[in-house]
């Protein structure tokens, strides 16, 4: 018997958080596995918390089979539609429960499914209900006992949390492995799965002579594309006991990559699933990029071990507690082992483009949600990358040992528990004495600051005056704002290049000046001449800046700044000043004044630069992140100036680009970060010479002799940007070589997906028919779709409609088969209020249309009422 939703989706609030009414100590689960009607029988010990003679039960398209207490059949009890509600019962009892479940039918890959021909999980956040009746909410913590029961020879892998205890064969060719784990965790932290794999194996000794067996488990054949992934593990396990003190818990940490996943990884207590997308590489088959990305994800689970397992969140909206703590750590590890500040220019305009994006958009939130109605639409860009801003904030404040004592002191008090954001905000608190009253304000406003900057020298007294007014505007859900304590990171220059020391009030001060107020002014002494200020430094708050620089004085700071990302910024600050002009008038014709030029000029030529940096200075503001710059977005206008600015420095630097390109060839592949960075960079100037007479000829080249997926990936996308004659012959090729791998053909599809040529949406329907390409796959659908409908602005906001129509197509289908997915890929919709009448009617279409589905899943429910609520 299953359950089908009928009744409209109910928001929860944060404000309403009550603690369980009991709690269960210990769960033993045993799992017989079949593809279509597995059995799950949970014995739990439940003991009452409050004086309630009820236990409520979350359950979800479960079928129920038995249900007993103390070994009674019990039948004090309702099924409800979400769940099973139990009478009578004593203070402290055993609960055993026994469901069927269909994991093949399972296609929204939450709670028990199957990814290829292996069984696996995913049960954060609320996936655990649709596996068995349970108070499916962080802070019941039990210990888990698992046994898993398959076929041998199909399934000769059983894997679950914690250390194998036992096993043993069936005479029907089944087998079974139990597992403990010692530590209690909430259910979202369960995991099993089951399958036929290659393994790679290596072992790891913690500082206090603990020894783990570390296991990567990969699809047959794929072994020769674990080692990066385990030299990540390896090395994440280091930095954590050296930056953070904090080791490992387990005698065994178990990574298994699937290709049926709906995001990146999870962070299962000791059995880590990830999307094979953050495990597979070799040099054939990945970017650096992917290689990257690898050790960043890799990370972010090891690091949650501490921060989300040995401390996990009292309730859903608490999120951010390991979420953003956890993204600031692994921001840090993937600082402290490459090149700092290209990891934080690179997450910086993660923060500039899409988050303030989401935060300027119906589906705004404060990083500590109030109002949820489905949990999975708050695993968003605000509540990871904006909260780990707020976590670097805080750090900012209190220095690397004033922010190391609070995390020590927040594991004395909360190791083994849930807590809540603010458990986190008084343990650094305390530990650091900083005042973060004010600070709070953080996690319960929402929207993006804006700082209004002026600044005026005086020269008779020797004073430089810098007036700082923040302003945030109204936010969907969110009238009324208030003024946040900002760290603001200044230096003022003299025209030597080097800085003044900081003086007020006749006393040193800090770099980091703390803004509280709406409008305040400081005023530095000892100021011998009018300074070049460098403003919001290592981007020290998640705010929007207004300073009204000249040309002269950004040049000055890409020259002159201290630190890289300064420099950086400024190069981003006068890019801004001439996109802004162009787009204003776009008949205009695009020219760059020969200073601007020899900026640019002047960094590509800069030897004491590391060429990783100098790509990034010459990696331009994207269409999206120009968008946010506007109320009302000029799609086509945008994309015209960026591709005319590309080219007029193309024409420009011809031969200094040229000359680098060449300069920078490398013989064989290696990992190595100053190689990432020479191939990073010559591909930039690839980028832009590409818009040259030779750029076919050079791109074709690049391609034939290219000996690594980095580079012809490269060369694949120069010609698809700058639409050069061969494009389709290397896509072909390409496809040829690769049509049986789905996860290196995701390279392809996104290149499909953001074809900016004029039949691009032809080429897409056609690439859906591809043989690699799978409605079932959320690899396949982001990386097509997913990159039509974010990253292809001129083609899917065509006036024809056509893009929009596509979309709701999409989507239909998906709210019946995956809603996760369809949820994610809904957001470019969500904000039609930044287009122009015409477009917003028709995408206005498709969201009614959707809204008009009787079977509408909660995930689109939520974003598209509150996107067409006036
Ligand atoms: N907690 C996971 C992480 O941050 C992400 C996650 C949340 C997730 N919900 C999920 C992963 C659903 C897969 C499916 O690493
Ligand atoms: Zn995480």
């Amino acid at each position: 018997m299953t359950q089908q939703a009928t009744t409209q989706p109910v928001a929860k609030y944060r404000k309403d958080y009550q603690s369980p009414s009991h709690t269960t100590s210990d769960i033993e689960l045993y799992f017989e596995l079949h593809d279509t009607a597995t059995v799950v029988t949970a014995t739990s010990q439940v003991k009452q918390l409050k004086d309630s003679t009820t236990l409520e039960l979350d359950g979800e398209q479960l079928g129920l089979q038995t249900l007993q207490v103390n070994g009674q059949d019990w039948t004090e009890y309702e099924l409800l539609e979400n769940g099973l509600t139990i009478h009578q019962l004593p203070e402290q009892f055993e609960l055993k429960i026994v469901t069927q479940i269909d994991p093949e039918a399972n296609t929204a890959l939450e709670g028990l499914y199957k990814s290829g021909g292996a069984f696996c999980t995913q049960c954060e956040a609320e996936g655990f209900r649709r596996i068995t009746f349970y108070q499916d909410r962080p802070d019941v913590l039990a210990r888990f006992t698992t046994t898993v029961e398959a076929d041998k020879t199909t399934y000769p892998y059983l894997l679950s949390n914690g250390n194998r205890v036992d096993e043993g064969s069936l005479d029907n060719g089944r087998h079974w492995v139990k597992w403990q784990d010692p530590h209690p965790k909430p259910a979202y932290l369960f995991a099993l799965v089951a399958g036929d794999f290659d393994v790679l194996t290596d072992n790891y000794t913690t500082r206090s002579g603990r020894e783990v067996a570390l296991e990567i488990f990969v699809d047959k054949g794929n072994l020769d594309r674990a080692p990066h992934a385990m030299t990540s593990l390896i090395n994440s396990m280091k930095w954590d006991e050296e930056r953070f003190g904090l080791e490992y818990d387990l005698d065994i940490y178990m990574i298994v990559a699937v290709d049926f996943f709906n995001m990146g990884a999870m962070e299962n207590k000791g059995l880590n699933v990830f999307n094979s997308k953050y495990v597979l590489a070799n040099e054939k088959t990945a970017t650096d990029t992917d290689y990257l990305g690898i050790e960043a994800v890799i990370g972010h689970e090891y690091f949650h071990n501490w921060t989300g397992n040995r401390v996990t969140c009292q309730d859903w909206f608490q999120l951010s507690l390991k979420e953003g703590l956890t993204v600031f750590r692994d921001q840090e590890f993937s600082s402290d082992l490459g090149s700092r500040a290209v990891n934080r220019i690179n997450n910086v305009r993660i923060i500039r483009g899409p988050q303030f994006a989401e935060d300027a958009s119906p589906m705004s939130h404060p990083i500590r949600p109030d109002k949820v109605i489905e949990m999975n639409n708050f695993y968003t860009l605000t509540v990871y990358e904006k909260g780990s801003e707020v976590i670097r904030m805080m750090h900012t404040l209190l220095g690397e040992e004033g922010f190391q004592k609070g995390m020590k002191l927040y594991f004395e008090r909360h190791d083994g528990t849930a807590a809540t954001c603010e458990n986190f905000v008084a343990a650094m608190e305390d530990a650091s004495s900083v005042d973060l009253k004010q600070f709070r304000l953080w996690y319960s406003q929402s929207g993006t600051p804006t700082l209004d900057v002026t600044s005026e020298y005086d020269e008779a007294s020797q004073t430089f005056a810098l007036t700082v007014s923040q302003n945030t505007e109204a936010t969907h859900e969110q009238k009324e704002k208030q003024a946040l304590h900002i760290p603001f990171d200044v230096e003022l220059y003299k025209h030597t290049g080097k800085a003044f020391k900081l003086i007020i009030d006749g006393k040193p001060v800090s770099n980091v000046l703390n803004v509280t107020e709406s409008s305040q002014t400081f005023v530095f002494e000892g100021i011998e001449s009018q300074p070049v200020p460098s403003l919001l430094r290592e981007f020290s708050a998640p705010v929007k800046l207004n300073y009204d620089y000249s040309d002269e004085e950004l040049v000055f700071l890409m020259r002159h700044a201290t630190n890289d990302f300064a420099r950086w910024d400024a190069g981003q600050m006068l890019l801004a000043k001439y996109i802004k002009s162009f787009v204003a008038d776009t008949s205009k014709a695009v020219v760059l004044p020969e200073g601007v030029i020899d900026a640019f000029r002047g960094v590509l030529l800069d030897s004491s630069l590391e060429p990783a940096f100098i790509a990034e200075m010459l990696t331009f503001p994207s269409h999206n992140e120009v968008s946010g710059w506007y109320k009302r977005v000029d799609v086509d206008g945008i994309a015209k100036v960026l591709k005319a600015i590309k080219q007029v420095i193309a024409q420009a630097l011809i031969d200094e680009l040229s000359a680098t390109y060449y300069s920078l060839t490398q013989d064989g592949y290696s990992i190595e970060h100053t190689e990432i960075g020479q191939r990073s960079l010559r591909n930039v100037c690839l980028g832009f010479l590409a818009y040259t007479e030779q750029g076919n000829t050079l791109v074709e080249k690049q391609y034939d002799t290219s000996s690594n997926m980095t580079d012809t990936i490269a060369a694949m996308s120069a010609a698809n940007v700058a639409q050069l004659a061969c494009r389709e012959s290397l896509m072909a090729d390409y496809s040829d070589k690769w049509k049986h791998d789905g996860l290196v053909m995701d390279k392809w599809f996104m290149l499909q997906g953001t074809n900016p040529a004029s039949n691009a949406l032809e080429v897409i329907r056609d690439s859906m028919n591809h043989e690699a390409f799978s409605l079932k796959n959320p690899n396949r659908i982001r990386s097509l779709v997913g990159a039509f409908l974010n990253n292809n602005p001129v083609q899917f906001h065509s006036k024809s409609g056509e893009g929009y129509q596509f979309a709701g197509e999409i989507l239909r289908q998906l709210n019946e088969s995956n809603p996760q997915v369809a949820s994610r890929l809904i957001d470019p919709l969500l904000k039609f209020r930044l287009y122009d009448e015409q477009r917003q009617v028709l995408i206005k279409q498709e969201l009614d249309g959707l809204k008009s589905l009787d079977n509408l899943a909660k995930d689109l429910f939520e974003k598209v009422t509150k996107a067409t609520e006036e």
